[in-house]
């Protein structure tokens, strides 16, 4: 391993949305797409929805065109939160909106590991609960894709540029 990669080696981000069709498999191809690039390998990055509607299917085809637009690849089925894996599995849990965060809440999520990922970005940086959310765009056209896109890119670029400098605090409050 690359001894610069060496905090990152038990990390597993899980991002989360509704449908598991739009918005956490984008954050997940983005993130893979930007971690490639920076040489960050020891990273385990997945995602699912809350909701079960889609499970076993692709991804939403205007999600696919974006990533296509964008130079990300994407390969992608969709599954549910499995509560009782996935809470042990992943150390940082990430929800796209205040919505989904409560879901995984009253799942039984630890909140010290849940970050609405926009928090991530350099503007919100730091507020874990409140940050704002990335709007759903499931029922809008390719433009609200293509503001998702931007919304998570810089999110990913401020996740991923935690991760190589280890300054995740993810520890228990006591
Ligand atoms: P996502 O978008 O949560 O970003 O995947 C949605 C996809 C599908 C539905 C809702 C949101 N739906 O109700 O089927």
């Amino acid at each position: 391993m690359n001894p610069r990669d060496a905090h990152t080696a038990d990390l597993g981000v899980l991002f989360v949305c509704l449908g598991n069709i739009c918005r956490s498999p984008l954050a997940r191809a983005i993130l893979e797409h930007q971690a490639g690039g920076a040489g960050v390998r020891a990273l385990h990055v997945d995602s699912c929805g809350t909701g079960h509607w889609h499970v076993g299917g692709p991804a939403d085809s205007r999600t696919i065109r974006v990533a296509q637009r964008r130079g990300v690849r994407m390969n992608h089925v969709a599954r549910q939160l499995d509560p009782a894996r996935d809470f042990n599995a992943f150390r940082l849990i990430v929800p796209m909106d205040a919505r989904n965060r409560t879901d995984l809440l009253r799942a039984g999520a630890p909140e010290h590991r849940v970050r609405l990922v926009r928090s991530f970005e350099p503007a919100f940086h730091g507020d874990h609960a409140h940050a704002p959310d990335v709007p759903d765009p499931y029922t809008g056209g390719d433009d609200g894709f293509e503001r998702v896109f931007d919304m998570l890119w810089a999110s990913c670029e401020g996740l991923l540029a935690r991760v190589r400098t280890g300054t995740f605090d993810l520890h228990e409050p006591t």
